[in-house]
């Protein structure tokens, strides 16, 4: 392991010399996302209307399906249920690798929309909070645009002014402050997040980490701006040539190897939950009923609940 680590050094060193190029190390399509990742059929830890299923459940229930190059992962769209019985079924699937520096690139077609829907993709480190959380993709009841959102241990805070597209809406990373709200920037576009995005035809999540800094950069399907080495998800890239990220967490106040360590990636569809089942939240989305009887009562409502991924690359 040492040795690994050690090796793993050397090659940092040697990728950093030659500017941000990177070479991808993985790449997932279609049916090779189920020997790369897992399904965690886990409690929610932020308290979902949902009960994520094992993957021989969820194929058997069409709850994921692949052909070609497309990935699905949705919730139940049939069941009516009962107030008293479990969530609505869904699923969190976790990669078996984990990354330190590297750069990750996710082509989606379509995200989850509908109200009392919150979708995430997003890294973890072990330990949470302190192995860090880095949320790439998430928001809840259709409401754009999309956040990209820093968890950690206290003392990591962000810089008010940085280079970035985005809007700053919080500091402070501090999972243990303001209600683990963390640091979170909004995009600029209202294509980055649900019903806008999927009418685009969805577009390009790209995160990029390394010991100084962490970067997201989204483009939409239609996006002349896109860089030819991630629309067609070439070999190598260069993330020097990808122009100002939507949300940049440089390392001025904030240790990157000290509040990051290897992550996983994980991509999961809860329903209501902490965030988009808290009362305001709902009603202020314009989403009728209350959350989890709109869960329980309405399975046509989550027709639209589904990710379609056309790949996910990864680069160290
Ligand atoms: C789903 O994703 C969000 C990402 O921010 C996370 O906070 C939440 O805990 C996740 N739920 C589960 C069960 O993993
Ligand atoms: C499973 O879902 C896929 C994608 O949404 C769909 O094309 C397919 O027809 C479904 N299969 C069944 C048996 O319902």
């Amino acid at each position: 392991m040492v040795r690994f680590v050690l090796g793993l050094t050397v090659l940092g060193s040697a990728t950093a010399a030659l500017g941000a190029t990177y070479a991808q190390s993985d790449s997932h399509q279609g049916d090779g996302f189920y020997k790369s990742f897992n399904f965690q059929a886990i409690s929610d830890p932020t308290h979902g209307r949902v009960n994520y299923v094992d993957m021989a459940t969820a194929q058997a229930d069409n709850l994921t399906y692949s052909s070609g190059d497309t990935f699905i992962l949705r919730c139940d769209d049939t069941t009516v249920l009962s107030s008293s019985g479990p969530g609505r079924n869904s699923v969190r699937i976790q990669s078996n690798k984990q990354y330190l520096d590297h750069v990750s690139v996710f082509n989606i077609r379509h995200m989850p929309e509908g109200c009392a829907t919150w979708p995430a993709v997003w890294e973890v480190g072990g330990d949470w909070p302190a192995g860090g959380e880095v949320d790439i993709l998430e928001g809840v009841n259709n409401q754009s645009p999309n956040q990209a959102t820093l968890h950690t241990n206290p003392g990591c805070t962000m810089p008010s002014s940085r280079s970035q597209t985005g809007t700053s809406v919080n500091n402070d990373c501090d999972a243990d402050a303001d209600n683990n709200a963390g640091c979170g920037v909004q995009a600029p576009s209202s294509n980055s997040y649900g019903p806008a995005f999927n009418s685009a035809g969805g577009g390009w999540y790209a995160m990029e980490r390394t010991s100084s800094f962490i970067k997201v950069w989204f483009w939409s399907r239609n996006d002349g701006s896109v860089p030819s080495d991630v629309k067609n998800g070439d070999t190598s890239i260069d993330t020097d040539n990808w122009g100002k990220p939507f949300a940049y967490f440089p390392g001025t106040s904030c240790s990157m190897t000290e509040y990051f360590d290897w992550a996983n990636i994980v991509i999961n569809l809860t329903l209501c939950g902490d965030w988009a089942g808290s009362s305001s939240v709902y009603a202020d989305a314009g989403c009728p009923s209350s959350c989890v009887d709109y869960v329980n009562e309405n399975p046509s409502a989550f027709t639209e609940a589904y990710f379609d991924f056309q790949w996910l690359k990864i680069y160290e």
